[in-house]
């Protein structure tokens, strides 16, 4: 790609220093984002998503929460470095964020209009006549019935999937060159989620933002997103396109997540699941974060952890025996690849 990127991240470690020890939730993570491209990050829960999200625009729980390295540049310029008032100066201007949690993100005692009209106000600069007449524009544009009628309600008297869209016309609000999306369909209901997913779309498609989509997912990942970034354990294991993803996985987690989700087209009687859980960010095993999961470790993996290797132009993992999945592949059980006891086992360390 020839255009300059819009964002890039270069191995952004963020710990948090607790009572309890340093929780390692984001552990060396790189990635770009191109102007009017969505990348996706999925994972299960608790292997760094949201930490990410937030080191971005510096939102992370503090004292605890601390970037202990790397460089988040946007437009060139390292956010890492900026205090407080500037980056919010950025927030919710050039970057803005639907959280994970749209009920206790959009505050009780003020109206829809209140809370849309303060923040175009804040970010643009206009009167607050203009400010209403662009509040009832981004109402519409996101599918609010009524939206006029909507500006006077309080949140309380709208569904989950109504907030969900306020809490996307507060984003677009402010024409934000990047979107943060952090698991922004979780919480709704699927033909809700189906209608914010195309919603996104439309807004891609008609703004040229950019977006990063944060889920767990890989339905989601297939609706909206260009490439997609793996993440397990704090840090991405694998990266590429999107069709790539489903077509070709190369790291053992990212087929695992694809195939615990239904894919008809294999006829499967039962779905696979990927046994286990994610090992703590206060105790990652020593050597690859996924071995003690992983169906093609072997001595290697407990030793050392692997580097990321490009295997094709913009296609990377990070595996030591990626070329041991293609047998996997062909198999259409998969239980029979992983000892489930010894996995069990091994997860009481945890
Ligand atoms: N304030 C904190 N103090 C200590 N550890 C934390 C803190 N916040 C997050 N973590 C740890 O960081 C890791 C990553 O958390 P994060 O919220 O980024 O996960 P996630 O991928 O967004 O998960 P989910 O899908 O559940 O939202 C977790 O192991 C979590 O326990
Ligand atoms: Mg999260």
């Amino acid at each position: 790609m020839l255009e300059e990127k819009l964002i890039e991240v270069k191995n952004l470690k963020t710990y948090f220093f607790t009572d309890e020890g340093i929780s390692k939730a984001v552990d060396g993570v790189d990635f770009e984002i191109y102007p009017g491209e969505t990348l996706g990050l999925v994972g299960e829960s608790g292997c760094g998503k949201s930490v990410t999200a937030l080191s971005i625009l510096q939102l992370l729980e503090k004292p605890a929460g601390k970037i202990v390295s790397g460089e988040i540049l946007f437009e060139g310029k390292d956010l890492v470095k900026l205090k407080q008032n500037q980056i919010r100066k950025i927030r919710g201007k050039d970057i803005s964020m639907i959280f994970q949690d749209p009920i206790s993100s959009l505050d009780p005692v003020f109206t829809i209009g209140e809370q849309l009209t303060e923040t175009i106000i804040l970010h643009k600069n206009v009167s607050k006549k203009e400010a209403i007449e662009q509040s009832i524009e981004v109402l519409k544009k996101v599918g609010i019935p009524l939206p006029e009628q909507r500006m006077s309600e309080y949140p309380h008297q709208l569904s989950g999937g109504m907030r969900q869209r306020v809490m996307i016309a507060i984003a677009l609000s402010c024409d934000s060159k990047l979107l943060i999306a952090d698991e922004p369909t979780t919480a709704l209901d699927v033909t809700i989620q189906a209608q914010i997913l195309d919603l996104m779309n439309e807004i891609k498609q008609n703004s040229g933002m950019s977006i990063l989509m944060i889920t767990h997912d890989m339905g989601v990942i297939a609706e909206v997103t260009d490439r997609v970034g793996v993440m397990y354990a704090g840090k991405i294991v694998e990266y590429t396109g999107v069709k790539n993803i489903f077509a070709n996985p190369m790291h053992p987690y990212s087929w695992g997540l694809l195939n615990s989700i239904p894919q008809p087209s294999l006829n499967r009687k039962r779905l696979m699941t990927i046994p286990g859980t994610v090992p703590s960010s206060y105790y990652y095993p020593k050597g690859c974060h996924y071995n003690l999961r992983c169906p093609v470790a072997s001595e290697i993996c407990f030793e050392k952890e692997p580097e990321m290797v490009e295997l094709e132009k913009g296609h990377k993992v990070s595996c030591w025996n990626y070329r041991q999945l293609e047998e996997l592949k062909k198999s259409k059980n998969n239980r029979k690849f992983y000892n489930h006891e010894a996995l069990e086992c091994n997860n009481e360390q945890f």
